[in-house]
């Protein structure tokens, strides 16, 4: 059996010294053994959304990172009650090419509140026919509070969510 699974992260916020960035570099702390992970870094590169039959370098790159992925993980902050523009651009890119059917996600809402940006984003992943396996979704509201000043999440309750998310997306690859 391959237990080595290959994992794309995606932070949804673009800002150096990221609280979402943050999050998922605990959790590939929490996964590093059993799965080798892969920061996507381009969403700032992609050019916004359009249905062209030409598809431009940085999305096809995109793509293929997305392809060569067992899994995604997303964590992302809310803006303006809903999900950041440059997030949603790149999610919006693989649409018609299907790049997400049937693939594992795990989606990790960090953020003031969040709970619009969480449930948006649970149905634009629905949409493109993205999985999320049960438990493998997790809003950590007063995501600020909860990150100490070197970026180590000092919160309990969030650490051992952030152990879930990974449990069930781990399992869901491995069924
Ligand atoms: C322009 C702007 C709009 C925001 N709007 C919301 C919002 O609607 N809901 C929310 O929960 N947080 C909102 N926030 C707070 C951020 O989500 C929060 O600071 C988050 O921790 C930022 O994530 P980051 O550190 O990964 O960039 C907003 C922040 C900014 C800068």
């Amino acid at each position: 059996m391959n237990d080595t699974y290959h994992i794309l992260t995606i932070a949804g916020s673009l800002r150096e010294n990221s609280s979402t960035a943050h999050v998922l570099r605990a959790a590939e702390k929490l996964g590093q053994g059993t799965l080798v992970f892969t920061r996507y870094l381009g969403l700032a590169s992609l050019p916004a959304f359009d249905d062209h039959e030409e598809i431009p370098a940085a999305v096809a790159d995109f793509k293929q990172q997305i392809q060569a992925a067992d899994a995604v993980l997303i964590c992302t902050p809310e803006y303006a009650f809903g999900v950041p523009g440059a997030l949603k651009n790149a999610l919006d890119w693989t649409i018609s090419s299907g790049e997400f059917v049937n693939k594992p996600v795990g989606l990790i809402t960090a953020s003031t509140r969040g709970e619009s940006a969480h449930a948006s984003l649970l149905l634009t992943l629905s949409a493109i026919s993205a999985i999320v396996p049960e438990g493998a979704s997790l809003l950590v509201p007063f995501i600020r509070s909860k990150i100490d000043a070197a970026g180590n999440i000092t919160d309990w309750e969030t650490r051992r969510g952030l152990s879930t998310v990974i449990e069930n997306l781990v399992r869901a690859l491995q069924e």
